[in-house]
């Protein structure tokens, strides 16, 4: 695994800017802040992590269906699922700086500094100790840590009861006692809290008509509840049942930084699961293991991902968690995991004044279903992929590379085919190759520069395998393959190629772990 730091994040923004895969949006104005285009290896790389969803959710589950609902929606939807009137951020801004914050964030960051020396108290016991460290013992039983544990749950306590009443003052106070300055001026000169919706708005038709203000959707869940008896009736649904998709979000970000972890347009994955009453925390748990079974197989490292449990659940929710990946800001949130009732069905149903039920044969009677909820960012999912597989090497034979070990099965260019020389007929048999994969995999032709820097190139895109066309090739129509991990070369017959790329590339083979 790589190193984890700043560093790491600097290094990943800018191969993915050099190489193609991210650039800043509309960046010969200078870019918008926390928008960000896919360059031509970043388009293939999300669309292998979509078609891996979306093939593990919807094709791989009987009673799991796909749908693709528009972004617009009847602005009455945002009032039923309480986006307008709870889908605020509290904000504060430095008055010195004039640099605007999350209020919660600037206490979280404080609380996370507690957690930090708390780390160190650690770090040098376990250095005292040696082999006899006991480190369940030492958190619950050492003076210091103790202290600083019970300094953290009265901040956190007096944060959550603030946020879930609405209490911007207390907020205001809590930053005060606690000393917070602004990371860019340090001072403690700040603005009262004031709440700021995320949702964009905009008009529908033309103002001339009286027109209505619309929102871009914060979440695609909507879509899916919205549409849940349409989807149901047509497809003949039996509960339990889910609703897929993978659409755009947005939502106006008051901190977007750190590249595509935070932005302000984004793409979701979602799937909402239709359960009988009272079954829900079966469910849960199930979805909870299924969706960490389907990171786990993308061969990343079973380390770099761990559950944290919702203490403070929204209202409309009975059981939360995240999955979170190590990204090199550290564990953040990549999946959430949601137990949320029939809070919407039941909301949309108040709101529309239209039923939203099932009716169950067995049961003889009819019933709004209870929600669990797998959302996952394609775009965190994208930054956790380029994290894992970003690596500075030393080869054997004493040179440097950049390699993406990017999961084959997600890589944006799985073949790459290279004649050894411009000449003799090896460009001809390089591309009579690739005329016989193309149909299967997204290849590449490179004939230009010595082959170890053609490897180089492919190594920074991440292409799992080059095949090499050598003089030998046309004698006995054999080609090397080269593996980009171990930079192993073997030498197979072109006949075979085919099938031995398709199983070490293909999405397929990993499907099957799951
Ligand atoms: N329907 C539930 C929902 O939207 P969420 O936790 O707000 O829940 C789900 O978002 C996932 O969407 C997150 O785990 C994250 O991966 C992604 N996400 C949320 N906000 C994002 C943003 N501003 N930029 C990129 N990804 C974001």
């Amino acid at each position: 695994m790589a190193n984890h730091d700043d560093n790491l994040l600097r290094k990943i923004v800018a191969h993915a800017k050099e190489y193609g895969f991210v650039f800043p949006s509309s960046e010969i104005y200078d870019g918008l802040g926390a928008v960000y285009d896919y360059g031509q290896y970043g388009a293939e790389l999300k669309n292998n992590i979509k078609s891996f969803w979306w093939k593990a959710m919807v094709q791989m589950h009987e009673n799991i269906v796909g749908i693709d609902a528009a972004i617009f929606m009847h602005p009455t939807t945002w009032k039923a699922s309480g986006h307008v009137d709870a889908f605020n951020d509290p904000l504060i801004d430095n008055k010195d700086s004039k640099k605007r914050y999350r209020a919660d964030v600037l206490v979280e960051d404080h609380i996370a500094k507690i957690e930090g020396k708390i780390s160190k108290e650690v770090e040098k016991a376990k250095k005292r100790f040696g082999e006899s460290f006991d480190e369940q013992q030492f958190l619950t039983t050492n003076g210091r840590v103790l202290q600083y544990q019970e300094k953290i749950g009265n901040i956190n306590d007096r944060l959550k009861a603030s946020m879930e009443n609405g209490q911007l003052e207390e907020l205001k106070t809590l930053i005060e006692e606690l000393g917070i300055a602004c990371p860019i001026s340090g001072s403690k000169n700040w603005t009262d809290v004031r709440q700021f919706n995320l949702m964009f708005s905009t008009e529908l038709g033309s103002l001339a008509d009286g027109a209505n203000t619309i929102y871009l959707r914060p979440e695609t869940a909507q879509g899916i509840f919205v549409n849940f008896l349409n989807v149901q009736k047509t497809g003949r649904m039996k509960i339990p049942f889910g609703i897929a998709q993978i659409g755009k979000a947005f939502r106006n970000e008051i901190i977007a930084r750190q590249f595509i972890f935070r932005m302000r347009e984004f793409e979701q994955m979602e799937m909402q699961f239709f359960v009988k009453p009272g079954e829900e925390m079966e469910w849960y748990e199930y979805w909870k293991e299924r969706r960490m079974k389907w990171h786990s197989i993308l061969g990343m490292g079973d380390d770099n991902y761990r559950f944290h449990d919702h203490l403070n659940l929204a209202h409309y929710a009975n059981a939360a968690c995240d999955i979170q990946f190590n990204f090199p800001m550290g564990f953040k949130e990549l999946e959430g995991i949601h137990s949320r009732t029939d809070f919407d069905l039941k909301a949309h149903e108040e709101y529309s004044g239209k039923k939203l039920q099932f009716f169950d044969p067995q049961e003889n009677k009819s019933y709004v279903p209870y929600v669990i909820e797998t959302s996952i960012g394609l775009d965190r999912t994208f930054l956790a992929v380029l994290s894992a597989s970003y690596m500075e090497e030393t080869l054997e034979d004493g040179s440097e590379r950049v390699v993406l070990k990017i999961p084959a099965a997600l890589a944006p260019v799985k073949v790459a085919v290279l004649p050894l020389l411009k000449k003799d007929g090896l460009p001809e048999k390089a591309r009579e190759i690739i005329d016989d994969l193309k149909f299967n995999f997204n290849c590449q032709y490179d004939e230009k520069d010595a082959i170890g820097r053609r490897y180089r190139r492919q190594d920074a895109i991440g292409t799992p395998y080059c095949v090499t066309v050598d003089h030998q090739t046309l004698e006995d129509d054999t080609v090397t393959l080269r593996d980009r991990d171990t930079a192993v070369q073997e030498r197979l017959s072109i006949r075979d190629l085919n099938e031995r790329i398709e199983a070490l590339v293909s999405i397929n083979t990993l499907l099957r772990k799951l």
